[in-house]
């Protein structure tokens, strides 16, 4: 990787924005790469604006590695005041914000965060879960939490494991 994005990254988890559970969340996501094993968690909480339903907040646990954390804090600031559909729109180098283009290596880390985002905004754990209380009590839970609640089968979370065929360094 080079230094100047090597640079960046430090920078961005000096003090990542955005980071930790949003209890009054509206939806939450979770996903995780079965390749490198990190996992990633957001959620969105949406206001009314003008008519619109826009994202008021976005924060974001991770299992992670330096760039999913930096590129999950630059993307939580970056969908701020779009709609679900916006946010959407947004692709994953846009995602990265001032990170700019990730090396071939790092790519999926970007994706990691866009995958939890898209799950969130599409409704996220609340909406792949069968809609018992338990699990949709989960919505607030914290990403160590969930895989113990996953674990002992009373509740929990699913992760979407995304496809990659990058190896990791
Ligand atoms: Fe797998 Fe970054 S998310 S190494």
């Amino acid at each position: 990787m080079d230094q100047d994005l090597q640079k960046k990254i430090q920078e961005a988890i000096k003090d990542p924005k955005n980071m930790g559970e949003l209890l009054d969340a509206d939806s939450v996501g979770t996903v995780g790469n079965s390749e490198c094993g990190e996992m990633l968690r957001m959620w969105v909480k949406y206001r009314e604006e003008r008519g619109r339903k826009v994202i008021d907040k976005a924060t974001f646990q991770s299992f992670g590695c330096e760039t999913a954390i930096a590129v999950a804090s630059m993307a939580t600031e970056t969908i701020k005041g779009k709609t679900a559909d916006e946010a959407m729109a947004i692709n994953t180098d846009e995602l990265t914000g001032d990170l700019g283009a990730l090396p071939p290596m790092k790519i999926h880390c970007a994706e990691l965060v866009e995958g939890a985002l898209r799950s969130a905004l599409e409704g996220g754990d609340e909406k792949k879960c069968d809609p018992e209380p338990a699990k949709q009590a989960d919505k607030s839970a914290n990403l160590i939490d969930s895989f113990g609640s996953a674990s002992d089968k009373s509740g929990g979370v699913k992760v979407v494991f995304l496809d990659s065929d990058e190896k990791t360094d």
